[in-house]
C-alpha cells in the first residue's frame, strides 16, 4: 500500500483545517508503514488509536469553524463525522479481537475512510470557509 502523498488535491484551502489533515495522513502513513514492517500487535493498535483520537479532535475542531461561521450544512457534515468514528471504532475492535494481523485490506479502507470525506464534504466546507473568514 502507497502512502498517502499530501498535495493541492488535498487542500480545502483553509490552513487551519489543511493543517490538521496533513497530521492525520502522517498518521495513517506511520501506520501504514508499520502494517508493512510487521510491527507488533500493539504498536499497530496504538497508532490506530492515536488516528482515531486525532480524527475525534479534529472533527470537533471542523465543527466549531461550522458554528463559528454558520455553515448551513452543519447538521450533515456532524452525522457524517459520527458515523466515520463509529466505523473506525468497529474497525478497531475488529483488528484487536482477530487473531489476524492489521491486513492491506484495513489499510486500504483506512485510506478511503480518511480521504473520501476530506474530498467531497470538507471540500465544500472548505469553499464556503474561504468566503466567509
Ligand atoms: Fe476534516
Ligand atoms: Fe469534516
Amino acid at each position: 500500500m502507497k502512502d498517502i502523498v499530501w498535495g493541492e488535491i488535498l487542500s480545502i484551502g483553509v490552513d487551519e483545517i489543511d493543517e490538521d489533515h496533513r497530521k492525520l495522513v502522517t498518521i495513517f502513513n506511520i501506520l501504514n508503514h508499520a502494517v508493512v514492517e510487521g510491527a507488533a500487535p500493539e504498536y499497530l493498535a496504538a497508532t490506530l488509536e492515536e488516528l482515531i483520537n486525532c480524527t475525534v479532535w479534529h472533527f470537533s475542531h471542523e465543527e466549531r469553524l461550522m458554528l463559528k461561521h454558520q455553515y448551513a450544512d452543519t447538521a450533515e457534515h456532524k452525522a457524517e463525522h459520527r458515523e466515520l468514528i463509529e466505523s473506525a471504532k468497529e474497525l478497531q475492535q475488529e483488528i484487536l479481537q482477530a487473531d489476524k494481523p492489521f491486513t492491506d485490506e484495513h489499510i486500504a479502507s483506512l485510506e478511503r475512510w480518511l480521504t473520501e470525506h476530506i474530498l467531497t464534504t470538507d471540500m465544500r466546507l472548505g469553499s464556503y470557509l474561504s468566503q466567509v473568514i
